[in-house]
C-alpha cells in the first residue's frame, strides 16, 4: 500500500515535472491548411488583385516554397496524406473523397500528428474541414484521432444545402452554370464543439469570426497553462460555393473566390497576432498551404493554378503543386525563397522531431525536411508519386517526379479543372496511357508545355523512373477502400436525432 504511494507520488510528480520541462522546450505548432487555393492564388505567389497582406507578410518574415506539394489531389485523401505521413491509398482514403453519410473514415489504427504531439504532452486542438469522416457514434469524428478539441463544419459546405453565402443575402452560388443553390439533400451543415452539435443549419456568414475565436482562446488558454499546443486549422474557405462575412463582401478586385480568400488571410493574421500577444510567436512553427490545386471548374469564380498546368483532381502539376509559407521568427530566417522539394507527407516526420516524440511503426512516406526549413539546405526528398483522383491498384501512380524531372505514364482531365477549360487536356473523360511516358523537366518547364520524351539523351532518366517507379509498387500495400464502404443517410450529423422529416428537420432552433 505504502509502496503504490510512494509510486504514486513519483508519478505525479513526473507528470509535472514532463509538463513544465515540456513546456520550457517544446515549441507550438500551427498548420493552417486552405481548401482548393491554387500555386497562382496568393499575392506573393503573383496574383495581381488576391489581397493576402498577412500570409505575404508571414512569407516576407519566412520561407516561402516553390516546390511544395500536397500529396493527393482532392480533399479528403490530401487531408489522410497530411495527418499520418502516408500516401492516401494506404490508409484506403480513395477513390474520390468521403461524404457526411459515409460509413467509412480515416482507420482508427492510423497514426496522426495530433496523436504524436498529444503523447509528447501537448494540448491539441482541431478546427474546420476534417473530411476523413464521421461514422456511427461519431467513430471517425476528429477528437477520436488525438484532437481533445475540435470546432467546426467537419466537412464541405458545399454537401449542406447552404442558402445562404454572402451579406446580406445573397444565396450560393454552386457553380457558374448551375444555379444558386449548393447541390445536395442532406441535412444542414453542422458547426460542432467537440462532440456536440451547437448550430445546424451553420451561418457562414459568422463562420470565420468563430473560427478565429476558437483559434484565439485555445492559443491564449495554452499559453497560460504553459503548455504547448498544436492546432490544426483547416479552412472551409475557398472550395466552392464562395462564401465571406460581412466585412469581406465585395471586398477586393477579384470578386466572390477574392472575398474569401481574403477572409482567410485576416483569420491568418488573427492567428499570428494572437501568438504575439501571448509573447510565444518566436516559440511556435506556423506552416500554411493549401490541400490540392485550384477548382478551375468554376472559372472566375474559382481559384488560380499560375503557371502551372490544369488543377484540382488531375496528375498535372496544377493539382498537386501548392502555395505553402513556414514561419518561426528566430528558427526561420526571413526572406527565403526555396525550390527544394517537399511535400505534405514530410509535415508529420519534420513536426514529430520538433515535438521530441518518435515516428509510428509503419510505413512512412514522409521525410524531415527540417534542413530545408532550418538550415537553408537540402530538401532529402527526390521522389513523389501521383496517384490518379479514382486510383486503380492495377494501374497504379499515373505520373513520378525524381528530382526535376516528371513523367506521365498516364493523364486526365477532370470535371473539376474544368469543363470549359481553354486546355483541352483538363478536360473530364480523356484519360490517355502513355508509353513511352511524357517526360517534362520541371525546372526548366514547370508549365508542363514540351515533352522531352523523344530525345535521346533522356533515355536513361526515364529508365531511372521505370525502375523506381517499379520498386516503389512492387513495395506498396493498399488500404481497403474506405469511401466504397456502405453510406447511411441517417448519419448525417443532425441535432435532433430521429426526427421527422429527415433531413430537412435536423436544425437546431
Ligand atoms: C489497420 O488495420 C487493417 C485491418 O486489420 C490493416 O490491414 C492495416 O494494415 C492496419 N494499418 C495500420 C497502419 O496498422
Ligand atoms: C456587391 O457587389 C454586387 C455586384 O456588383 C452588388 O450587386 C451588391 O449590391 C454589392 N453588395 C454590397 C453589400 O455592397
Ligand atoms: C523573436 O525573435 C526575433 C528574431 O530573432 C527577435 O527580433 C525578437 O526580439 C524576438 N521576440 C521576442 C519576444 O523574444
Ligand atoms: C464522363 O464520364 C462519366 C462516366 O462515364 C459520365 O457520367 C459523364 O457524363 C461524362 N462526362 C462528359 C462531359 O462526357
Amino acid at each position: 500500500m505504502k509502496y503504490e504511494m510512494v509510486n504514486y507520488k513519483l508519478g505525479m510528480f513526473l507528470l509535472i515535472f514532463l509538463r513544465i520541462h515540456a513546456s520550457s522546450s517544446k515549441p507550438n505548432v500551427v498548420i493552417l491548411f486552405a481548401d482548393d487555393v491554387g500555386y497562382g492564388d496568393l499575392g506573393c505567389y503573383g496574383h495581381p488583385t488576391s489581397f493576402t497582406p498577412n500570409l505575404n507578410k508571414m512569407a516576407e518574415d519566412g520561407l516561402l516554397l516553390t516546390s511544395f506539394y500536397s500529396a493527393a489531389n482532392l480533399c479528403s485523401p490530401s487531408r489522410a496524406a497530411l495527418l499520418t505521413g502516408r500516401y492516401q491509398i494506404r490508409s484506403g482514403i480513395y477513390p474520390f473523397v468521403l461524404s457526411p453519410d459515409s460509413t467509412g473514415g480515416l482507420p482508427r489504427n492510423e497514426t496522426t500528428i495530433a496523436q504524436i504531439l498529444k503523447n509528447q504532452g501537448y494540448r491539441t486542438a482541431m478546427i474546420g474541414k476534417w473530411d476523413l469522416g464521421i461514422g456511427k457514434d461519431l467513430v471517425h469524428f476528429p477528437t477520436n484521432y488525438g484532437f481533445e478539441r475540435y470546432f467546426g463544419i467537419p466537412y464541405v459546405h458545399g454537401a449542406c444545402p447552404c442558402e445562404k453565402c454572402f451579406y446580406p443575402n445573397v444565396g450560393c452560388q454552386w457553380s457558374v452554370f448551375g444555379g444558386d443553390k449548393c447541390g445536395f439533400d442532406n441535412t444542414y451543415c453542422p458547426i460542432f464543439q467537440d462532440t456536440k452539435i451547437t448550430q445546424q443549419p451553420a451561418d457562414l456568414m459568422t463562420l470565420m469570426e468563430d473560427y478565429s475565436s476558437f483559434a484565439r482562446d485555445f492559443i491564449s488558454q495554452s499559453a497560460r497553462e504553459g503548455s504547448p499546443f498544436f492546432l490544426y486549422y483547416a479552412f472551409n474557405h475557398c472550395h466552392f460555393p464562395q462564401f465571406a462575412g460581412k466585412r469581406f463582401r465585395n471586398f477586393t478586385e477579384r470578386g466572390i473566390y477574392g472575398d474569401s480568400l481574403a477572409e482567410i488571410d485576416w483569420s491568418v493574421g488573427q492567428v499570428i497576432d494572437q501568438l504575439r500577444e501571448n509573447g510565444i510567436e518566436n516559440n511556435t512553427f506556423v506552416f500554411f498551404t493549401s490541400d490540392n490545386g485550384a477548382a478551375l471548374r468554376d472559372m472566375y469564380y474559382g481559384g488560380s493554378s499560375g503557371m502551372l498546368k490544369c488543377g484540382k483532381a488531375t496528375t498535372y502539376e496544377g493539382g498537386h503543386r501548392v502555395p505553402a509559407i513556414a514561419y518561426w521568427p528566430g528558427q526561420i530566417s526571413p526572406g527565403q525563397r526555396s525550390p527544394e522539394f517537399t511535400t505534405t507527407l514530410d509535415l508529420l516526420p519534420t513536426i514529430t522531431k520538433l515535438g521530441g516524440g518518435s515516428l509510428p511503426k509503419v510505413t512512412i512516406d514522409g521525410m524531415d525536411m527540417s534542413s530545408v526549413l532550418f538550415q537553408q539546405s537540402k530538401s532529402p526528398r527526390d521522389s513523389m508519386f501521383y496517384y490518379s483522383a479514382f486510383p486503380e491498384q492495377k494501374i497504379g501512380a499515373y505520373a513520378v517526379r525524381y528530382k526535376n524531372f516528371k513523367a506521365h505514364y498516364y493523364t486526365e482531365g477532370s470535371p473539376q479543372s474544368g469543363m470549359y477549360n481553354p486546355d483541352a487536356d483538363c478536360h473530364p473523360n480523356n484519360t490517355v496511357k502513355h508509353n513511352p511516358p511524357l517526360l517534362f523537366d520541371l525546372n526548366e518547364d514547370p508549365g508542363e508545355l514540351y515533352n522531352l520524351n523523344m530525345k535521346s539523351q533522356y533515355a536513361s532518366i526515364l529508365l531511372d523512373i521505370d525502375k523506381l517507379k517499379i520498386k516503389f509498387e512492387a513495395a506498396m500495400t493498399w488500404g481497403t477502400s474506405q469511401v466504397n464502404k456502405p453510406k447511411d443517410r441517417r448519419l448525417e450529423p443532425c441535432c435532433k436525432p430521429g426526427c421527422d422529416p429527415f433531413p430537412s428537420c435536423c436544425r437546431c432552433d
